[in-house]
C-alpha cells in the first residue's frame, strides 16, 4: 500500500511553498559523528529514506560510500542536483525514476513501493526525519519494511523526536523509546547513542506549548 494521497499531496505542496524547515543547512551532527558505528568508511552501500535535498547525502558519498536515496518530491531532486552543481541521468526504474551521478543514485517515488529485491541490499541506512515523518499506521509498516532493505551484519542509524503529541500535531511526529523499542528491539539489537534537548529548536515548539522535546539517536543491528 503506498503513502495515502493526501499526504503524498501535502508533502508535494510543502515543497513547492518552500515549507521545508527540516532542512539543515549542514551535515546532521548526529550522523558526523556516529557513522563509524553504522559502517565504517571507505566503501558501503547506504540507503537514506525520504531523503530530501539533505547535505548528507554528498557527506556519505565523500566517505567513500555509495548512496541511494529515496523522495518522493522530484523538486527536492532537482534543487538537491542544483545544489551540487552536478548533472544526472535520469531513468525510469520501475515505479521510480532514477537520478544518478557518480555514487549517488536518488530514487524519485514512494518509499512503500521500493523492493530489496529490485534494489540489492544495504549495509547502512542513515534515518533521519523519515520514520518520524510517517503517521502512526505508516510507521508500524515502515519499520519492518525498512529493515528487507539491510544485509546480515548491516546496521541503521535513525534519529527520532519525543515530545507530548497531544500538544503538537505533526510531522514531525513524537515516537518516543517505548515506540521504537517495539519497533527494533525484538528483531535487532537496538542501543541509544544519544540525546539532545531541542526544544528551543523550533519556534513551533515553544508556540505549541512544549516543555521538553528529545531528539534521540538509535543504532539498529
Ligand atoms: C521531514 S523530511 C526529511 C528529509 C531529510 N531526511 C532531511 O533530513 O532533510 C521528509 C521527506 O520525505 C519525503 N517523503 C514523505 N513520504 C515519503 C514516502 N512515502 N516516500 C518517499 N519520500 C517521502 C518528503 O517529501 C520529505 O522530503
Amino acid at each position: 500500500m503506498t503513502l495515502s494521497p493526501k499526504d503524498r499531496d501535502a508533502w508535494l505542496t510543502r515543497w513547492r511553498e518552500g515549507r521545508t524547515g527540516f532542512h539543515l543547512d549542514r551535515v546532521n551532527p548526529f550522523l558526523e559523528r556516529n557513522a563509524d558505528r553504522m559502517l565504517p568508511a571507505g566503501g558501503g552501500r547506504v540507503l537514506v529514506p525520504l531523503c530530501g535535498k539533505s547535505l548528507d547525502l554528498r557527506w556519505l558519498v565523500a566517505r567513500g560510500h555509495d548512496v541511494v536515496g529515496v523522495e518522493l518530491a522530484e523538486q527536492a531532486v532537482e534543487e538537491l542536483y542544483r545544489d551540487l552543481g552536478r548533472t544526472a541521468s535520469i531513468s525510469e526504474r520501475g515505479a521510480f525514476r532514477s537520478w544518478k551521478s557518480d555514487r549517488l543514485e536518488i530514487l524519485v517515488g514512494d518509499i512503500f513501493e521500493l523492493d530489496s529485491a529490485a534494489t540489492g541490499a544495504f549495509h547502512g541506512i542513515w534515518d533521519r526525519a523519515a520514520l518520524i515523518a510517517l503517521r502512526p499506521d505508516d510507521r508500524a509498516r515502515y519499520a519492518p519494511h525498512i529493515l528487507d532493505f539491510l544485509c546480515p551484519g548491516g546496521q541503521m542509524l535513525l534519529c527520532t523526536i519525543d515530545y507530548d503529541q497531544s500538544k503538537m500535531d505533526g510531522p514531525p511526529f513524537s515516537v518516543p523509546a517505548c515506540e521504537v523499542n517495539a519497533y527494533f528491539d525484538n528483531v535487532l539489537p537496538l542501543e541509544k547513542l544519544e540525546e539532545k534537548d531541542v526544544t528551543d529548536g523550533n519556534p513551533r515548539f515553544g508556540e505549541s506549548g512544549l516543555s521538553r522535546v528529545l531528539e534521540e539517536l538509535w543504532l539498529v543491528g
